[in-house]
């Protein structure tokens, strides 16, 4: 991708964008029978007529020819209790767990058969609609084809570690 602005430090950027508390999800999909799964925090809501997500990877993740071969892919919104699948998505050898491994006690399949962590907060079932290059990432728009969602706290990303909700809300809610 041209860049048309002057660029900023990419260093610079992340600790600044890390200031923006982000949701903590595992990306799923299936390819050639073999389940695929990355932790992945750049997710928002595109469109919601229709439901469209989008999701940033990055280019070097071996997930994103998975993707383009399934042309599906699931979002899961962990919780609290779950940094430790975050950790194993992410690449993280943790005691007794191979990274980027799915616990069959933990996962089952979607209405469309890829990779749903049964414990999710919120869990969005997509086929892809786009693929664009960005940089160093791929922009996914996936349209949502079937969601389901708990009342349970999401565990966040903020300045570089995980966070929970703290027990106040704020006045205002916003749909
Ligand atoms: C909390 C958290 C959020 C992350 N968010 C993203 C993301 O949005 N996009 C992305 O490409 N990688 C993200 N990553 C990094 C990837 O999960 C990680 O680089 C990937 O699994 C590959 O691991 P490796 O670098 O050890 O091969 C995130 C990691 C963590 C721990």
């Amino acid at each position: 991708m041209k860049s048309t602005l002057s660029s900023v430090d990419a260093r610079a950027f992340i600790r600044a964008i890390s200031c923006a508390a982000t949701p903590v999800t595992i990306v799923t999909t299936l390819a050639h029978d073999l389940r695929w799964g990355q932790t992945v925090s750049a997710v928002s809501r595109v469109s919601d007529e229709p439901a469209v997500l989008g999701v940033c990877i990055n280019r070097r993740s071996p997930i994103n020819a998975a993707i383009r071969h399934s042309a599906d892919f699931n979002v899961s919104l962990l919780g609290p209790g779950h940094h430790g699948t975050a950790d194993t998505f992410a690449g993280r050898r943790q005691a007794g767990r191979e990274p980027f491994t799915f616990d069959d006690t933990q996962w089952g399949p979607g209405r469309n058969g890829l990779p749903v962590y049964t414990d999710s907060v919120a869990s969005f079932e997509c086929g892809l609609l786009s693929v664009t290059d960005v940089g160093s990432h791929h922009l996914y728009l996936g349209e949502v084809r079937h969601v389901a969602h708990t009342d349970a706290e999401p565990l966040l990303h903020l300045r570089g570690s995980y966070r929970t909700l703290s027990a106040h809300h704020m006045e205002g809610q916003h749909a």
